[in-house]
């Protein structure tokens, strides 16, 4: 796939921000030469997965034309995102690229009914000129996640569910019927016996209405039945990147071989141990200032190497891992 073809070619993104702490040399590399591509044919679920304070959101930002990075470039649809200036090119971009929030209370104020929001979507990216010509724009976007305008009519965000809610953060970013999804942590905030039913909306979405959906996640339970391909950040780095069988029932990093081992089942008492495993605090600068590879304090195999120097991409097993364990078997 050449980049100009792909629907989203990510081509060695570098995030770095100034920080205060003399650790990590008062920089931190938030996104640490990223690359990856989404096809343009073949719409599919990426998921990008990994503890709190890997990069995520930074990255997130990013791929939505919210920050620039400091190295590399995004093209989305073969355009540069730096080359965007202009409202309407700006506006462009935001109808086909459109972000689903962690927290749906967040993207709703508590003071405006949550139909305004819909109809306001349907004005402002040009598929309704009034109310009433949105009105069945706006309840075939809500049909496609399992509600519809009569159950919403007249409501305001804390008259619904998280779940309910949450769908209709899904149903406001269908609107504009956009080529790409970002969904960072749209489940983290939603009872844990709904994820599966939300998550499945996005493959729903992939197979009938042809959106490829980048789904950011520290779940990996929801990510394993959900998505085409996963990559593994950790401190910036994608460790390990492939199919996601490949990646998630056969993890070659170290680091993934952690996370997976957290999460056998999405059960509850799993998901609580899962949310133990993200609490590093204060470990957080030191692994980011860390040279070498940033897994090697906490890695079982460490050797000298890997605290001397980045690890290499290594294709192996039809994966891409960052580690010098596989060296020797790259193919
Ligand atoms: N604007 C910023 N300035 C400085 N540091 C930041 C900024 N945004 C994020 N970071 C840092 O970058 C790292 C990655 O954060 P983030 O992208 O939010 O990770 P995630 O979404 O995986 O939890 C964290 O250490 C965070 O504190
Ligand atoms: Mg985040």
């Amino acid at each position: 796939m050449s980049a100009s073809g792909a629907l989203l070619h990510v081509d060695h993104v570098t995030v770095s921000f100034h920080i205060g702490s003399f650790i990590a040399g008062g920089r931190l590399m938030a996104v640490n030469d990223v690359s990856f591509s989404l096809d343009a044919d073949r719409p599919e679920i990426f998921a990008i997965a990994g503890e709190s304070g890997s990069g995520k959101t930074t990255l997130a930002r990013v791929l939505l034309h919210d920050l620039d990075p400091t190295q590399g470039k995004v093209l989305f649809e073969g355009r540069d995102l730096a080359t965007i200036k202009s409202r309407r090119d700006a506006m462009e971009f935001m109808r086909k690229v459109q972000p689903v929030f962690q927290n749906p209370f967040e993207t709703f104020s508590p003071l405006r009914r949550v139909e305004d929001y819909l109809f306001e979507t349907a004005i402002q990216f040009g598929r309704a000129k009034n109310r009433r010509d949105a009105a069945p724009i706006v309840d075939e976007a809500l049909r496609l996640v399992g509600l519809s305008l009569d159950e919403v009519r007249q409501r305001y965000p804390h008259e619904l569910s998280g779940g309910q809610i949450q769908r209709v953060s899904v149903a406001r970013a269908l609107i504009p019927k956009p080529h790409l999804i970002l969904a960072d942590e749209p489940v983290s905030m939603v009872d844990a016996s709904l994820r599966m039913a939300i998550v499945n909306l996005f493959k729903k979405l992939r197979d009938e209405q042809k959106v490829s959906v980048i789904y950011i996640t520290h779940d990996l339970a929801t990510a394993y039945y959900i998505s085409d391909r996963i990559a593994i950040m950790l401190r910036g780095y994608v460790v390990e990147s492939g199919p996601v069988e490949k990646v998630l029932d056969n993890p070659l990093h170290p680091y993934t071989q952690l996370l997976q081992e957290s999460v056998p089942r999405p059960t509850a008492s799993e998901r609580e141990q899962w949310a133990k495993h993200i609490e590093l605090g204060t470990m957080e600068v030191k692994e980011y200032g860390r040279i070498g590879c940033k897994y090697a304090g906490r890695c079982p195999h460490v050797m000298d190497v890997c605290k001397q120097t980045d690890p290499p991409d290594v294709e192996v097993e039809g994966r891409t891992v960052k580690c010098y364990l596989y060296l020797d078997d790259a193919r």
